[in-house]
């Protein structure tokens, strides 16, 4: 299977990062198949949605999602190449522009809003169309997929803690993620997400990637103290 990218228009989704590839091998030859088996799934960051795909051969559906509006057509032409049978296709539904924490640097497409929004449509001057599609349209999920999304600090970060898992993780649904080594803003987001434990609302495991999930091109890099962590949050609240 080949993943198209647009290296062209830039930007940080325009290929597949080392932490999908962790992804992908956390769900192919880790335990997070089972999880993800006849599940609804969403998936934030998809950038070119390789995670996404893959999740695909286990799901009952799976919804891309990027923050950045250029990604929607690579995302929508490797959903539509994944040929890897009539049940891919079925259960991979079309790409949807999601973004949180509002304005986000490296984000091409300006928004005007905080917190969430969904959206389909752009304006005419290319810029995300705000109402086109309300947030809650989205529905919720009993999985969220997610691999390196978090490299901004402060509200970006806490944003998928505070609004996202929230609003679009069902009750006892679950969270899955790969934060990548020294990634900005991740000491934010598991701060954020230690909070809401402490309140009940979510419950959170943080492992260390084992060595063999890494890429070849990094395991010589990864001294002793730094990993690639595979986040489990459960979501617990009323
Ligand atoms: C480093 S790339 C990772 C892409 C893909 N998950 C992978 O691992 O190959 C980060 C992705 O997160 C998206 N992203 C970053 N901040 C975001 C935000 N605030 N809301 C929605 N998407 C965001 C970017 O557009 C980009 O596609």
């Amino acid at each position: 299977m080949g993943l198209q990218g647009t290296f062209t228009s830039g930007g940080l989704g325009f290929e597949v990062w080392p932490g999908a590839q962790v992804f992908a091998t956390w769900l192919l030859e880790g335990e997070l198949g089972i999880h993800v088996r006849n599940k609804d799934v969403l998936e934030l960051g998809a950038g070119c949605g390789l995670a996404g795909v893959l999740t695909a051969i286990f799901a009952k559906s799976v919804v891309m999602t990027d923050g950045e509006v250029a990604l929607t057509p690579t995302l929508e032409q490797n959903r539509s190449e994944a040929k890897m049978g009539a049940h891919m296709a079925s259960v991979l539904q079309p790409a949807l522009v999601l973004r949180w924490g509002g304005e986000t640097p490296d984000l091409y497409t300006p928004v005007e809003a905080d917190g969430v929004l969904v959206t389909g449509d752009l304006d005419r001057d290319r810029k995300l169309h705000f109402g086109s599609r309300e947030a809650d349209e989205l529905g919720t999920y009993e999985v969220i997929i997610a691999a390196d999304i978090i490299y901004h600090t402060g509200h970006i970060a806490t944003a998928i803690v505070t609004d996202i898992i929230p609003r679009y993780l069902k009750l006892d649904g679950r969270f899955f993620l790969v934060i990548p080594p020294e990634r900005d803003g991740s000491d934010d987001f598991l701060q954020a997400a230690r909070e809401a434990e402490a309140q009940e609302r979510i419950s959170m495991t943080v492992e260390r990637a084992p060595r063999h999930y890494i890429p070849q091109q990094f395991r010589d890099k990864l001294d002793a103290g730094v990993g690639f962590r595979l986040v489990t949050i459960q979501r617990r609240d009323k």
